[in-house]
Order: structure tokens, then C-alpha cells, then sequence
């Protein structure tokens, strides 16, 4: 692997050439520069120049989510990320208020009073695996609460996740294990059958009861769909946001106490570690990128991580700015399937971020972690994260 190389035609990189365990920036960097269709290892072929991601994004006629979706095979109902327009508009519309800023606030104080409960039981300890401890079990905390389901089930639903994701990247065959997504499936049923007979104060409530609301079976695949892309995505943006403040005692100096500079902070993450570093699509006609012709039928990754590493002026900076400039990121997708939690996980990093340095202002690495990401990898994360710190 070269930086240097400019072929024509499909590029095959090895995934063994590349420094993405331990440094995106230079990753991604070899990546664009292979050429615009890259292939690593045995993956999709990876669209890797930010105006081709771009485009495809905002082009879903093109680049189809629904075909992707077919060929991926998941045996699930993934609503509403498999479908194309016009029958994914028709779900965006019903779901989109649901997941407004101002929805979203009306959850605050419980989020808030979580977040801190988490974490001030964390900063007594004096060190912690800040993955296990806090950036797995919050997200799993806000979906449950958000859907007004007990706290109690979090252990529950964290198994099913596990199994639901692996059968969702799965190919179907008459093999996979169901299980876990039956008893999910049966679990989340319950639920929306008891909001539909006598509505509570809470999101899947105001879902099922809203005007052209969701019916009954719609709600659960959004169920699904919301453990498959809110859980891991949120874990794993925690988990880059911790670790980067961990090596850098400047950056933590200048965010606390500063909501304004935690806000940037946290685009500048999404910006430079992308929890999902490419999404799959399907061309559906023979195109070009950059000299390479594409064919028709073709499943393709749109690579996010190397579009948003530069902009139309050249490479932009590797480690997160806080100089008020908005540097435009794909990292939560872009036109019709834009991410529909992206408020949403905005909101639980600021809540985890905040109270994190207000209770645990100095932190580092444990003593001989190496903290490497693994790779090659769907979701971009670190499973653990120990760090130590003077205990309270
Ligand atoms: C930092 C956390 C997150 C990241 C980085 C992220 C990233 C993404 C990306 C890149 C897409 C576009 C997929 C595509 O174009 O094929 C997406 C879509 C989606 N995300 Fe997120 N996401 C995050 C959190 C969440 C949360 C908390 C939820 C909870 C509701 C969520 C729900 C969804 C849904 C439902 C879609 C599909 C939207 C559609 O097809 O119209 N995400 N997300």
C-alpha cells in the first residue's frame, strides 16, 4: 500500500497496509488517495471521494438503500432505512417530529438525572472501564426510557442487542438463530400492544397515538431499527470522545464548563471518528466515479470517514478544532436517510460529556492500555476503555 498510487480502474488495498486500528487520520488518508473505488480485503467496493459520497447520498433513485438492503439479505423489517422514496418519505414525515430537539427535551431531566447517577457512581471508584461502565449501559438506559419501558430490562435488552446486530449483518439462511430477535420482537410487542390499549407519557405512546400514527407493526420494526442504529453508534461515540479527552489535558481544560465548546467538540468527533464509517447502497446504473465505471447492480459502500476528512479547499485538520468554524461532516449520512437520532445522540454525548468532566475533571489512560481500535469492523469502536482518575 502507497499513499503515492493513482491507478485506474478498482484499487485492492489489504486491510493489513492500513494504520486504521490506530490512526484513522492516516487511514483514510491512504484510502482517498488509492483512488476514487477502493476495495480493502475482501469488502464492498468502498466510493471514497467526498464529492462522490455526496452526491450518492443525496441521490437515492441512483443509489438505492432499498436494494442495498435486499442484497444484505437481513431477515429483518428495517424500517425505515430499507425502503427508497417515495414510501421512506411517508415514514420520515411520521417519525421525524418524534425525534425533533424540541420533542426530545421533554426527556431531559430524566436523561440528565441518569447521566449524572452513572457517572457520579463512577467517580467515587477512582478508575472504570469507561466503555462497560457508562457508554454501553447509558444508551441502552435512554432507549428504554424514551420508549417508557422499565429500567430494570437493560441487562435484557443489551443481550438482544448483540444477537439482533449480528443477525442483521448476516445474510439470511435457513440457519440463523432467531431467537434473540423473536424474544425482542415478543418483548417489544408487548409493549406496543399495552401503549395502544392505554397511552402513557412517553415516545412510543405519542407514536402510536399521533394523527397518521404508526400502526402497531410499524412501531416495532422502528423498535428494531432504533437497537440496531442508536445503541452502538451512541456507545461508540462515547467511548472516542473519552478516550481522545483521556490523552489531552488541554482539550479537557478548555471544555469544561463550556456547553458552546462541548457542542463543537462533539461535531468534531463525528467528524473525525465516525462510529459508521461507510453506508451500503446499490447503484442502478452504470456510473462513473472519477474515470472508474461502476456498473449496474453494483452493492457499494459510500466510505463517510474519508469524505469527512476533507472539503472542497483540501484536507481538513486531524484533530478536533474548537475555533467556532462549522466544518460540514457526513458522519450521521446525508439527504433522505440522514440519521434519524442524530438530535438524539447529540443530546446523550452532551449529557455524558458534561457531567463527566464536572464530576471527573482529570482522567487518563490506565497504565499500559493500548488503546487500539479494532479492525476490520462494521461500527468503528473501542469494546473497552479503562481509565484512572482521583477517586472522590
Ligand atoms: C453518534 C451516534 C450516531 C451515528 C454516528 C449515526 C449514524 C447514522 C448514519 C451514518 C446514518 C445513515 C445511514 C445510511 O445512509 O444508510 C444513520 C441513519 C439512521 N440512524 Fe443514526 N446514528 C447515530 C445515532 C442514532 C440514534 C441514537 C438513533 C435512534 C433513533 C439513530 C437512528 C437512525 C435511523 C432510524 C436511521 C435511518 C434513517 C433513514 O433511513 O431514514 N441513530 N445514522
Amino acid at each position: 500500500v502507497t499513499a503515492e498510487a493513482q491507478p485506474r480502474g478498482i484499487v485492492e488495498l489489504d486491510h493489513a497496509g492500513l494504520p486504521m486500528d490506530v490512526d484513522r487520520g492516516r487511514a483514510w488518508e491512504i484510502v482517498r488517495k488509492a483512488g476514487p473505488v477502493v476495495r480493502i480485503g475482501e469488502g464492498l467496493p468502498l466510493i471514497t471521494r467526498r464529492e462522490d459520497v455526496v452526491e450518492a447520498l443525496r441521490d437515492s433513485e441512483l443509489f438505492s438503500s432499498k436494494e442495498a438492503f435486499e442484497v444484505l439479505g437481513s431477515p429483518l423489517p428495517l424500517v425505515p432505512i430499507a425502503f427508497d422514496p417515495p414510501e421512506h418519505t411517508r415514514y420520515r414525515k411520521v417519525l421525524q417530529p418524534f425525534f425533533s430537539p424540541r420533542a426530545l427535551s421533554r426527556m431531559m431531566p430524566s436523561l440528565q438525572s441518569q447521566a449524572l447517577a452513572l457517572i457520579d457512581e463512577l467517580a467515587e471508584r477512582g478508575s472504570c472501564d469507561a466503555v462497560a461502565d457508562l457508554a454501553v449501559p447509558y444508551p441502552s438506559q435512554v432507549f428504554l426510557t424514551l420508549f417508557g419501558l422499565p429500567l430494570d430490562d437493560r441487562e435484557r435488552l443489551l443481550a438482544w442487542k448483540d444477537a439482533v446486530i449480528d443477525l442483521a449483518m448476516e445474510p439470511s439462511s435457513p440457519d440463523s438463530d432467531l431467537t434473540a430477535a423473536m424474544e425482542l420482537f415478543g418483548y417489544v410487542n408487548e409493549f406496543v400492544g399495552a401503549r395502544r390499549q392505554s397511552p402513557r407519557d412517553d415516545l412510543l405512546s405519542d407514536l402510536l397515538h399521533a394523527e397518521d400514527g404508526l400502526n402497531d407493526q410499524e412501531a416495532v420494526g422502528l423498535s428494531f431499527l432504533f437497537v440496531l442504529a442508536g445503541l452502538d453508534t451512541v456507545t461508540a461515540a462515547i467511548g472516542f470522545a473519552l478516550w481522545k479527552l483521556a490523552v489531552n489535558p488541554e482539550l479537557r481544560a478548555r471544555l469544561r464548563g463550556d456547553g458552546e465548546k462541548i457542542g463543537e467538540f462533539i461535531e468534531e468527533m463525528i467528524r473525525l471518528e465516525p462510529p459508521v464509517p461507510y453506508v451500503p447502497r446499490v447503484v442502478t446504473r452504470d456510473h462513473e466515479f472519477g474515470g472508474v465505471t461502476v456498473p449496474a447492480g453494483t452493492l457499494v459502500h459510500l466510505c463517510l470517514g474519508s469524505a469527512n476528512r476533507e472539503d472542497a479547499e483540501g484536507v481538513l485538520p486531524l484533530e478536533p478544532q474548537l475555533d467556532g468554524e462549522t466544518r460540514r461532516h457526513w458522519g450521521f449520512g446525508g439527504g433522505a436517510h440522514r440519521c434519524l437520532g442524530s438530535h438524539l445522540a447529540r443530546m446523550e454525548l452532551r449529557l455524558v460529556l458534561t457531567n463527566w468532566l464536572a464530576k471527573i475533571p482529570d482522567f487518563e489512560l490506565a497504565q499500559g492500555f493500548d488503546p487500539r481500535m479494532p479492525y476490520p469492523a462494521n461500527t468503528f469502536q473501542f469494546f473497552s476503555l479503562p481509565l484512572v482518575y482521583p477517586p472522590r
